[in-house]
């Protein structure tokens, strides 16, 4: 039986309720040392005094960021993602708001602000995406950056009538997207079974977004792109790129 109801979740959490987040900090993949230390650094590098992270999630980057003596503030949807930050050694530096990031506003001017981990495509309306800029924007002090991190469709490995592409077939696990290429939109599957024979599915909305739309939803909110990167190592962006780090400028004054 595939069950992909939890009783402890608050429909408040959105995507990201009790029962994700009690797992989110798994060792490995997102959160091996080498790939949070390889955001950080650049992060680091970009901040000239305080930052703000857009969809803070449990500190996996935040909280490391504040250790190395930036000071960082989140916004995040989710309260059962945000209630682990607090809990954590160090959590206590980062200070969350509580909110959704197209339109909460933290007080303060910040000289970064960033969404990194594919988030941006959590919100799944063009619109939605614009007001995401725009809020970034809207907290950078004059010259401020603003960063996103997102992977790429894989809409190549689309052929003519599919809209199918897997990405993970293990005993027990199977992961698949499904795209939309008219909206734009697509949803991430999960099909987890354990050897009982009880499982879950999980199915999560995204929307894409070529990064020249992005730029463009950059210059709606007053910014300009600075830089595109393949990944954090700062690596040429390319027709191969399955990702990309993005910085924009918010104009100097
Ligand atoms: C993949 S996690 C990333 C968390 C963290 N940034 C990281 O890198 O580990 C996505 C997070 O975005 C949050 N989120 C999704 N939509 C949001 C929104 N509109 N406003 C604020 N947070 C949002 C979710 O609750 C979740 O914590």
């Amino acid at each position: 039986m595939i069950d992909d109801t939890n009783t402890e979740d608050d429909p408040a959490d959105g995507w990201f309720p009790e029962s994700v987040a009690a797992g989110y900090d798994s060792p490995g993949g997102a959160n091996a040392p080498e790939v949070v230390t390889s955001a950080v650094d650049v992060l680091e590098d970009l901040a000239d005094g305080p930052v703000l992270e857009f969809a803070v999630g449990t500190g996996r980057i935040a909280i490391p960021l504040a250790a190395r003596g930036v000071p960082v503030r989140g916004i995040e949807l989710s309260r059962a993602m945000a209630a682990r930050i607090a809990d954590k050694p160090g959590g206590d530096a980062v200070e969350v708001t509580i909110g959704d990031m197209t339109k909460t506003r933290v007080a303060g001017q910040f000289s970064l602000a960033y969404l990194v981990f594919n988030t941006i495509g959590n919100v799944t309306t063009q619109d939605g995406q614009v007001d995401v800029f725009r809020n970034a924007a809207a907290h950078l002090r004059p010259g401020g950056l603003f960063v996103v991190e997102v992977g790429l469709p894989e809409l190549r490995r689309l052929p003519p009538g599919q809209d199918i592409v897997p990405f993970a077939m293990a005993s027990g696990y199977v992961g698949f997207d499904q795209y939309d290429v008219v909206t734009q939109e697509f949803t991430s599957n999960h099909v987890t079974v354990t050897p009982d024979g009880r499982g879950r599915f999980r199915r999560i909305p995204f929307r894409y977004a070529w990064p020249a739309e992005m730029d463009l939803m950059a210059r709606i909110a007053g910014m300009r792109l600075k830089h595109r990167w393949a990944d954090w190592d700062r690596s040429e962006f390319t027709a191969e790129s399955t990702k990309h780090v993005s910085v924009w400028e918010r104009a100097p004054h």
